[in-house]
């Protein structure tokens, strides 16, 4: 049995030694690569006698300290280390090791995707590149010295500005790259290879030229633009909304098809899963240009939070992710519809945060142990990260908020610290005391609030009562009420807001509460007659809101708060769905409402679509306390069906006037129109009616956007299966050179219902443009599968024993990417007794495996452990 270390927080002392600057010589030949790495090392702790440097499949060469050659005996070599003497305020180590980045499957340090040698550091990557204090509170100086040849590679890359470049003998060149921000070694990168670009400038609000690059296979490049526009707009706003400027000479972006995560903020150099960088009408959805505008703008503004003020340990991970998130959530905002952006935002977060924060691997925002810091880069420390800034956003008021940002950006530039710094940033400009609000930081789960009003007619008042439901933690001990922003307001009937007078809380910006209490009694003064409630307007706080008295077709209709109207119809939604589930009828007022959005005029196209999508699977699924798909997914066909029925034609000729094959734009009304059409052609195509299909079948050949080619596809693989086939066949002859959008053939079929989906999944992963050590097509097929709820959750238990089984496998190849394939398990507490004896079984088999690592550890035991 192996040893599953866990880290806790409350063990964190600062490193005794310090690494100040680190010169890097990489000659990179075909099988292997050498690396030279010479650091000045400087003692911080005075006691401390022996150092630890971090090092993981490395073979050493060779080791000298201050000029010295060390023999063997001279130091420990351990299998994650070295641990040498060293009692001396300042020391010069020279250490040449080599490394085999075509046999590192891991896609952890220095690797090959395809044919370009690229890193990746985060979180502890660098300890497989060469020997070093890899922790982020340590930060560097940087050059990088690449030989390579130049036929091989003529492209030769690394952090911060070009200091040089020579012609050498045998073919061979050299770069020298230097990086003057000190920087935490994760952040470190180098790129070689044969690799196309597409270059541009930005001028700064100071004056100074940057140059921009972004670095593809050759033959993509004329996909790069979309990603080189985002990134010029990044750069604008980060100017105007926080007055950051870049701070280098060149801003380069590379983009590589094996990557394990979206994309990486290494200082200069960003390397990018190549699905968030190449983009053209033909082979890209409009989600896919929308998420490229956000990961480009995401690792930019990492520049500033993250890069020049970095965290102190890994725990403090939601410093730099939650904050960036907030940022390219307002980025993207801005750029498009700032309720769109929203609802999507909020979308993401229930049915993905939420859902991890209710099942067995919840955790707080920042962690206070793990085993595998990788298992840490969640929805939780990423999306719920970003609510809890957006609180305090709310709390403070644009204005204070950028006050308080400059506050953060003054003091702890070129630092690396925790959230404790940002909250002191954040209580310097606010008007509330935050210490209860830390709260949020430090407990997991999602609280509940109640809430109920009685109305005073003879005193005009209206009283809320709010009471916090607060869960008990993983362990099962109880936690306490949070402060937050609770936006409210009372309406009249015709959907304005009375003004809000109380003398009971805090009230803040006219219409935010600032709660604080487990229970609370709030009176409202100078209402004339009795309100509607809307409650959590624009999801002010990341709660649930449970409230018998919402009137769902009134919000539908006339609240001017969008998410709030959003929500009337996704809740009513849920309620429909449910009694129906309980064999009870449609209900009727739900249908009239659904139709009232729909033949809105006023409302824009885009959200129109977004409220009319029905609540999902996994929204359903999450309010189970017995998981059953099968009657999710019959209540879901039906109330599609009788809302098709009802508004038929109504539907048919708004597909019609919406459908304009031939524009591939992506503004916000294109976008929208197909957004809309999709949602519309789904409800109609539930009929299975032949003239509906031969329609989506038209769409699927003749429409130009990828959006609705692939969405049509969708749609006849599930609703018309006799036309699919012809359709999956011509698609697949189309692209399949091309792995981004196999990616979506490979998703598709792995998501479908139809009976079979196993069978087709086990013989796609033989289709030669499957690969499984490539992460994208792993995620896409077998991914997309362990999501399929139909599929998975079968009563057969096949579902559980196949991702089992590929867990195993791709353990031994990449733990990174089998531990993201383990999630798939987390709703074993939840499932019947038949279903969970039979997953219990494939759950024991993974966590016997040998070897296993520790990242699909960590998640198997956690989920067994809930149970
Ligand atoms: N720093 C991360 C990338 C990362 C994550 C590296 C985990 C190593 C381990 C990067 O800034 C990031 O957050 N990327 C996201 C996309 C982003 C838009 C949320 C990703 O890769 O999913
Ligand atoms: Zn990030």
């Amino acid at each position: 049995m192996q040893e599953h270390t866990t880290i806790y927080f409350k063990d964190y002392t600062p490193s005794p030694y310090t690494v100040d600057t680190c010169s890097l010589e990489f000659i990179i030949e075909e099988s292997s690569t050498r690396v030279e790495n010479i650091m000045t090392i400087r003692r911080q702790d005075p006691t401390a006698k022996v150092l630890h440097l971090n090092g993981e499949m490395l073979d050493l060469e060779l080791l000298w300290v201050n000029d010295i050659l060390y023999s063997e005996d001279m130091y420990t070599k351990e299998e994650d280390g070295l641990i040498l003497p060293l009692d001396c305020d300042d020391a010069r180590i020279r250490i040449i090791n080599r490394i085999y980045p075509d046999q590192n499957t891991a896609l952890e340090g220095l690797y090959r995707s395809g044919g370009i040698w690229c890193t990746q550091n985060e979180p502890e990557g660098f300890r497989r590149i060469t020997y070093f204090i890899d922790r982020p509170d340590v930060m560097t100086r940087f050059t990088t010295k690449i030989i390579a040849s130049i036929e091989r590679c003529p492209i030769l890359l690394s952090n911060g500005n070009l200091r040089g470049t020579a012609t050498l003998d045998n073919g061979k060149h050299l770069v020298l790259w230097e990086d003057p921000i000190p920087k935490p070694c994760y952040l470190f990168a180098l790129v070689a290879g044969d690799l196309g670009s597409i270059t541009d400038t930005f001028s700064t609000m100071s004056g100074k030229k940057v140059d921009l690059a972004i670095y593809c296979d050759r033959g993509n490049e004329e996909k790069c633009h979309h990603a080189m526009r985002s990134l010029k707009k990044s750069m604008e706003w980060d100017e105007n909304e926080y007055g950051r400027e870049y701070d280098l000479e060149v801003y380069n972006i590379v983009a590589v098809d094996s990557f394990n995560m979206g994309a990486m903020e290494n200082k200069g150099l960003n390397i990018f899963n190549s699905h968030y960088v190449l983009a053209d009408e033909e082979t890209a959805t409009d989600g896919d240009f929308m998420g490229i505008e956000s990961v480009i703008a995401h690792e930019y503004f990492h520049n500033w939070t993250g890069n020049r003020i970095t965290c102190r340990n890994w725990f403090e991970l939601t410093l730099k992710e939650g904050l960036t998130v907030f940022r390219d959530q307002c980025f993207s905002a801005d750029m498009n519809s700032e309720l769109t952006q929203r609802l999507d935002d909020v979308r993401a977060l229930r049915e993905r945060q939420f859902v991890e924060d209710s099942g067995p691997t919840a955790h707080p925002i920042k962690p206070d142990h793990y085993i595998e810091i990788n298992n840490f880069y969640t929805a939780t420390v990423y999306e719920k990260g970003a609510e809890v800034i957006r609180m305090m956003h709310t709390v403070l008021g644009r204005e204070k908020f950028r006050h308080a940002m400059d506050y953060y950006f003054e003091n702890f530039d070129g630092k690396a610290v925790g959230t404790e710094e940002f909250l002191e940033s954040m209580q310097s400009q606010s008007p509330v005391d935050l210490t209860q609000f830390k709260r949020w930081y430090s407990q997991e789960r999602t609280p509940t609030l109640k809430i109920s009003s009685e109305y005073r007619s003879g005193s005009a008042e209206l009283v809320l009562r709010i009471v916090q439901m607060i869960p008990k933690n993983t362990k099962n001990q109880d936690q306490l009420p949070y402060a937050m922003p609770l936006r409210v307001a009372l309406l009249a009937s015709d959907g304005s807001a009375y003004p809000l007078q109380s003398d009971d809380v805090t009230l803040m910006h006219e219409d935010v509460i600032w709660l604080e209490n487990e229970t609370n009694e709030i009176v409202f003064t100078g209402i004339p007659i009795p309100p509607y409630l809307s409650l959590n307007r624009g999801f002010s706080a990341p709660v649930n809101i449970e409230c018998s008295e919402l009137d769902f077709p009134f919000l539908m209709a006339y609240e001017r708060d969008g998410f709030v109207r959003f929500e009337a119809a996704h809740q009513f939604g849920i309620e429909t769905l449910e009694a129906m589930m309980n064999g009870g009828e449609v209900n009727e007022r739900y249908i009239e409402s659904y139709g009232a959005v729909l033949q809105d005029e006023a409302c824009d196209t885009m959200f129109k679509s977004q409220i009319l999508e029905l609540p999902s699977i996994t929204t359903l699924m999450q309010r189970q306390t017995i998981i059953d798909v099968v009657s999710i997914v019959k209540a879901q066909e039906e109330l599609k069906q009788v809302l098709a029925k009802r508004y038929r034609d109504v539907i048919l000729e708004m597909i019609d006037s919406l459908y304009d094959p031939t524009n591939t734009d992506i503004d916000g009304l294109s976008m929208g129109k197909r957004s809309l059409k999709n949602r519309l052609l789904g409800m109609v195509m539930s009929l299975g009616d032949k003239s509906v299909s031969a329609l989506c079948e038209k769409h699927y050949y003749e429409a130009l956007s990828m959006s609705e080619r692939l969405s049509a596809l969708d749609l006849l693989e599930n609703y018309a299966p006799e036309r699919a086939s012809k359709g999956l066949e011509h698609f697949y002859t189309l692209y399949k050179h091309q792995t981004l959008v196999m990616n979506k053939y490979f998703s598709l079929c792995a998501s479908s219902r139809r009976i079979g989906t196993l069978e087709r999944v086990k013989a796609l992963q033989s289709d030669p443009a499957y690969d499984n050590k490539v992460p994208n097509l792993v995620r896409s097929l077998i991914g997309s599968f362990a999501r399929n709820p139909l599929a998975f959750y079968d009563i057969s238990g096949e579902g559980f024993t196949f991702v089992a089984d590929k867990v195993i496998e791709i353990d031994a190849l990449n733990p990174q990417i089998a531990s993201g394939l383990a999630g798939a398990f987390k709703n074993y507490p939840k499932l019947s007794m038949e279903q969970k004896t039979l997953m219990g079984c494939e759950l024991e088999r993974i966590k016997n495996h040998p070897n296993l690592s520790n990242n699909v550890y960590e998640i198997i035991t956690k989920i067994l452990e809930a149970s």
